[in-house]
């Protein structure tokens, strides 16, 4: 097991895409989903993507937090290594939430996803996977995948006003804050 380096915005490596996985029982690609692992867990993260440790191949790694499992179907292991992945949007409804990603630190996006995602691939038994989630998870999944196809989040965001710094996002949470106090008081007044 191994920290590895990771590349960082501007890296040839982040900007192409990647190559299939010709053989994902292998055990290079298992000792690297290991040292991936290891790396994501030191940095933290909640995904990896293995451009992102300057290994072109279609394998991506994630851990959807305990809190948002419940959009999995059939309570599969929260950590999923993922290889030769692809993805099936479920409708046309996308949402914005916050992302970061370990190669751009410190910056922080507002970024448009599908709502609702089916995603294929194997495991590194060979097996296959098959899911549709949402919300999170499917957000998680549409960030690391699109690493394998040398996009990063910011090319995905609509309007860059919404890439902040991530020590600037207390204002953002500020102004959330603001809002929904001043939606809760406009409420208040209807009820009365
Ligand atoms: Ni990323």
């Amino acid at each position: 097991m191994a920290i590895l380096k990771i590349a960082r915005m501007g890296h040839p490596v982040l900007r192409r895409p990647a190559d299939d996985v010709a053989d994902p029982t292998a055990p290079e690609i298992r000792a690297l989903a290991s040292d991936m692992l290891e790396t994501m867990i030191d940095a933290p993260g909640v995904g990896l993507a293995a451009p992102q440790v300057h290994e072109p191949l279609r394998m991506v790694i994630f851990r959807v937090p305990l809190t948002e499992v419940e959009s999995m179907a059939g309570g599969e292991p929260p950590l999923t290594v993922l290889i030769n992945p692809t993805l099936e949007p479920q409708g046309e409804e996308m949402e914005e939430n916050w992302e970061g990603c370990l190669s751009l630190p410190g910056l922080r996006g507002l970024v448009p996803r599908y709502t609702h995602l089916r995603y294929r691939g194997v495991d590194l038994d060979g097996q296959e996977i098959d899911r549709t989630v949402d919300g999170f998870h499917a957000r998680v999944v549409q960030h690391e995948c699109d690493h394998l196809e040398g996009i990063l989040y910011p090319q995905r965001m609509r309007d860059l006003t919404g890439l902040i710094f991530e020590s600037e996002m207390r204002h953002v949470i500020a102004e959330i804050r603001a809002q929904e106090q001043a939606e809760d008081a406009a409420g208040q007044e209807v009820e009365e």
